[in-house]
């Protein structure tokens, strides 16, 4: 029998775990740089957050979420590292699932990127001037004493005992965030963070069972993926954003990716999230592909076709519906994420069902969705009397 292929991949429901998205499109994390030093979520995330999810997307994931304090990026920072950060969370995550949509979030530990500035006040390191306006910069940690960049603070490299308290804190704001009930925990493992510098011989130099070889290397990352599972439901997801490749001679690169992913997956990771770069600080030292439009589809696609199973996310300059159906339909992800594209149009999805199934507003929130209904006749009317918006203006001298 034929199976009729569905009108819209993009708008056909996904089911991991314990949930079931709506559609495909995914709210890539975003940081916000809206909290202060207490790491809590406040309004601001809510309504940032809940636009999204009001607008359609499937799945919203919650900026980068730091597991300790010093696993921060900058002072303003989301935290989950203490029992008190859970309710503002929740909150949000309730409001996400009210709206039809699937809450995530990201969690991080920053690593040698750590203690910077907010994009708009630099995006380095913390200075004088930072200093002066109450932010202090606070010591990093990473797996070898390599500072990532010029003028960047020089890590402490961690040791054995560190690692596995640190892995400890990774499983504990997991256990946070299924408790504030997100179905997705998305870890991030990329952009030079301590995940990723794990991985990277750029960044990791150790000559104990941490560094050195691949299977080395991956110990610290795979690790934390066995505390986290164990430490969550079975219902929830596991996502995991990876830089796909360094870019750089020497460093990460796509074929040690397919290797990671396979124990990834065996371990109970559901989805590889494909980003790549970020090794070090100055972007300008990697080569990876231009950033055209949907410019991680060539590591998406060479993940999925090199995986055996498991799901895989693509991001990057998608910003077009039919451009985002057409990233699914030619086998390059799973799930699409956008990130600067939404909060041009957080109701970016609703518009993209549009131009995709030509349907009314029956998916927006009613309180919008009947008086868009209504609207659509009023204009119709308006049109056929050919009428335009500047009719009643025309003739106005300039
Ligand atoms: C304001 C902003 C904040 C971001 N914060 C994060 C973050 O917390 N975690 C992350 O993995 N990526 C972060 N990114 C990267 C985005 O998730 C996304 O991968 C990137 O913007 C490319 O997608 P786009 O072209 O759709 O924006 C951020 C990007 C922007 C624009």
């Amino acid at each position: 029998m034929n199976v009729a292929a569905p009108a819209s991949l993009l708008f056909t429901p996904l089911t991991i775990r314990g949930f079931t998205a709506p559609n495909r499109v995914m709210v890539s994390p975003m940081q916000q740089y809206a909290s202060d030093d207490s790491g809590l979520a406040n309004d601001f995330h809510l309504v940032q957050l809940g636009r999204f999810a009001m607008g359609g997307a499937g799945m919203v994931i919650v900026e980068a979420t730091a597991i300790e304090p010093i696993g921060r990026m900058s002072h303003m920072d989301l935290g989950l590292w203490s029992d008190e950060q859970i309710a503002p969370l929740a909150r949000i995550a309730a409001f996400i699932s009210s709206q039809g949509a699937v809450p995530g979030i990201q969690l991080v530990h920053a690593g040698r990127k750590g203690s910077m500035q907010a994009p708009w006040d630099g995006m380095g390191p913390l200075t004088e001037a930072d200093i002066a306006r109450g932010e202090a910069p606070w010591p990093t940690i990473g797996p070898s004493a390599i500072s990532p960049g010029q003028g960047w603070q020089v890590p402490e490299a961690m040791s054995e005992a560190d690692i596995a308290a640190n892995v400890t804190l990774w499983a504990d704001a997991a256990r946070r965030a299924a408790q504030a009930g997100f179905g997705i925990i998305d870890l991030h493992g990329a952009h030079g963070y301590l995940l990723h510098a794990f991985l990277s011989p750029i960044s990791n130099h150790r000559t104990d069972s941490y560094g050195g070889s691949l299977a080395n290397r991956m110990r610290y990352p795979l690790e934390v993926i066995t505390a986290m599972r164990a430490a969550i439901p079975d219902a929830c997801a596991i996502f995991y954003r990876l830089s796909v490749l360094d870019g750089m001679a020497g460093g990460w690169t796509e074929a040690d990716s397919l290797i990671f992913c396979r124990e990834l997956l065996a371990r109970g990771v559901d989805v590889i999230d494909c980003s790549s770069g970020g090794a070090v600080s100055d972007r300008s030292t990697d080569t990876r592909v231009r950033r055209g439009y949907a410019f991680h589809a060539p590591y998406s696609r060479a993940m999925r076709q090199g995986l055996d199973g498991g799901l895989v996310a693509t991001v990057g300059l998608i910003v077009d519906p039919h451009q985002a159906e057409a990233v699914l339909r030619s086998g390059d992800a799973d799930i699409v994420a956008l990130g600067r594209e939404l909060l041009a149009d957080p109701n970016w999805t609703h518009h993209a069902r549009h131009v995709l199934l030509g349907e009314g507003y029956d998916d927006w929130p009613q309180q919008a969705g009947w008086w868009l209904d209504k609207r659509v006749g009023a204009l119709r009317k308006l049109q056929e009397a050919g009428e335009t918006p500047m009719t009643r203006y025309q003739d106005s001298p300039a």
